[in-house]
């Protein structure tokens, strides 16, 4: 019975060093993504700006991110932000997320728009996670 206990000891062990020691991956989380995507922020600068009470991702990118993006003060469409969309950038013909300086330049010019502050790692990576399941 005690060989069982060390045996079983030793097998938990090794199972929680291997989690410990599994590699960082950038683990978005879709559903995280989604309930920051559909979050509205009164005051900001782009609600002051377009002269509306609240602005959120969604203002522009649309609740329903299969669809084209609107811009809520220009009015100047763009492409989905969902990754099944196709869609693919007329200048670079790079599909979303795939050019990640152009990803980076909106995420620091929308978020701090949005947000008033720069998104935080966790909060791109499960904005992407969300974006590519939809
Ligand atoms: C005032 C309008 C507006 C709002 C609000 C807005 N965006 Fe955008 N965003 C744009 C436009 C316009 C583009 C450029 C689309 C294009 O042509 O590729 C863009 C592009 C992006 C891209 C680049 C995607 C790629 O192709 O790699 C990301 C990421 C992004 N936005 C994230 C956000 C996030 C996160 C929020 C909310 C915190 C947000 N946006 C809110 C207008 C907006």
């Amino acid at each position: 019975m005690n060989t069982l206990k060390t045996l079983v000891c030793a097998l938990t062990l090794g199972a929680a060093t291997m989690v410990a020691t599994a590699p960082a991956q950038a683990a978005g989380d879709a559903a995280a993504g989604k309930a920051f995507y559909e979050k509205v922020y009164s005051g900001n600068n782009y609600a002051q700006s377009a002269g509306v009470n609240a602005v959120g991702c969604v203002s522009c990118h649309q609740t329903n991110p299969k669809q084209n993006t609107r811009h809520i003060k220009t009015g100047n469409e763009s492409g989905p932000m969902a990754a099944s969309a196709g869609w693919r950038d007329p200048d670079t013909n790079q599909p979303r997320y795939a050019d990640s300086q152009k990803t980076e330049k909106w995420f620091k010019r929308n978020c701090n728009g949005v947000l008033g502050r720069e998104c935080t790692a966790q909060e791109k990576d499960d904005f992407i996670a969300y974006m590519k399941s939809q």
